[in-house]
């Protein structure tokens, strides 16, 4: 690796590191949507990117966008990035290495005042978890023109709505529909990969060919509370115990397909006390797979699965869908120059699909849209054990400016 990729990706991993620091929740990383470290890794990315003669700014949806000028002024953009929010207690990695890496490119090429054919646009895009607000991807749907408006009325648990969160974050709710990114031709993500394959193949890098669908729902169950000591079993409506027994049908309906992933992540048990029968339970309910058709025949088949359990159990079910996004094969043009791209700096090209989402499944409804993986160690994502190594990260920017150089609009 040539001895300034090696400089690059030191200072890459120190701003990783220094971005971490950006959180709620210290010590542990959570820097949800539009919070206030959200704001402030905003502004410490706005400030990295001053250093290099670049004016970012926070734009309507609450991503934080910079351009790079190409030869000629208003030529058409490639735009590059990821997202800096985070899931609760994240790794430092997943969507800040693509967001800060995107950074790094420019910072090359304006170092050698090297101008292209086409302008560089970076984006840190906000939205990518759907931790906070339930909607998710609204920063890549603003971008590729597709949010819908109801999503400013969506809440936090807190009660604050997305409007109010994107005002005080320094977005402009009244300006959603008109935040799309003029000028783009296509967009380009490096990310971590988020699960064991290259590592396992012992290779430094993957190139994404498709994205898993997905579809997220919140479910609510009401039955009633009482004494946990003066009601004989038979006489129960425990919407714990209904929710417990929902949360194992969804398991056992995604366990023998291949590819179909359903997971219940969070549980909330009201009124939550010793000695009293639950009267209520939330949960939320994540399924993804590579094809939509199979992903939708999965969620109908969880939705009588669940009601059909509600019923047995009397207890009252109230299903809400809150995210849905399609599968997104990527553009053969973009795989092919990344991976012409991973070639040229040594690695063998390895085609790979994601099970984790991206702004890219959104980014690529609108323009021709590709990834690049970088090997993480043991798999391990959402987690703080989250790790890349240096020597990783140089080989992923050194591929993805060579992707850059040799990109051709049209
Ligand atoms: C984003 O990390 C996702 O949930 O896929
Ligand atoms: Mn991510
Ligand atoms: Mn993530």
């Amino acid at each position: 690796m040539a001895p300034k990729t090696e400089t690059q990706a030191r200072r890459l991993m120190a701003r990783l590191d220094a971005l971490a620091a950006f959180t709620d929740d210290p010590p542990r990383l959570t820097r949800l949507c539009l919070s206030a470290s959200h704001r402030r890794a905003a502004e410490q990315f706005i400030a990295w990117a001053k250093e290099s003669g670049l004016a970012a700014r926070v734009d309507a949806v609450g991503n934080v966008r910079a351009r790079y000028e190409g030869r000629r002024q208003d030529a058409p953009a490639l735009m590059i990035g990821s997202h800096i929010d985070t899931v609760r207690d994240a790794g430092r990695y997943d969507g800040a290495l693509g967001a800060l890496a995107a950074l790094s490119v420019v910072e090359g090429l304006a170092a050698r005042g090297a101008r292209l054919d086409v302008a560089l646009e970076i984006v840190a895009f906000g939205d990518e978890e759907g931790v906070r607000f339930p909607h998710t991807l609204t920063g890549s749907r603003g971008l590729a023109g597709i949010n819908e408006p109801e999503a400013l009325e969506q809440r936090d648990a807190d009660g604050v709505s997305m409007r109010d969160a994107l005002k005080a974050f320094g977005g402009d709710p009244d300006r959603l529909a008109a935040a799309r990114a003029e000028g783009v031709v296509a967009f380009v993500e490096l990310h971590i990969e988020q699960g064991p394959v290259l590592e396992a193949e012992g290779r430094p890098l993957g190139v994404v060919s498709a994205i898993n669908g997905a579809t997220r729902m919140s479910a609510v169950v009401t039955g009633t509370a009482g004494h946990a000591g003066a009601s004989p079993m038979d006489l129960r409506r425990d919407a714990l115990a209904a929710a417990a027994e929902m949360a194992l049908a969804i398991e056992a309906r995604a366990r023998f397909e291949p590819e179909l992933v359903a997971t219940v992540g969070r549980l909330e048990v009201e009124p939550g006390a010793v000695n009293v029968i639950p009267g209520l339970a939330r949960f939320s309910i994540d399924v993804r797979a590579p094809r939509d058709e199979r992903r939708r025949r999965a969620v109908a088949d969880i939705a009588a699965a669940l009601e059909a359990i509600a019923r047995r159990r009397g207890v009252r079910l109230e299903l809400t869908p809150t995210h849905e996004a399609a599968a997104y094969i990527c553009d053969p043009k973009i795989v092919a120059g990344l991976e012409a791209a991973v070639a040229a700096v040594g690695a063998i090209p390895r085609l790979l699909p994601s099970g984790a989402g991206h702004d890219t499944m959104v980014m690529g409804q609108s323009w021709p849209a590709g990834m690049l993986f970088v090997r993480c160690k043991g798999g391990i994502s959402h987690n703080p054990a989250e790790s890349i190594s240096q020597e990783d990260c140089a080989i992923a920017l050194a591929a993805l400016v060579r992707f850059v150089e040799e990109f051709r609009a049209g």
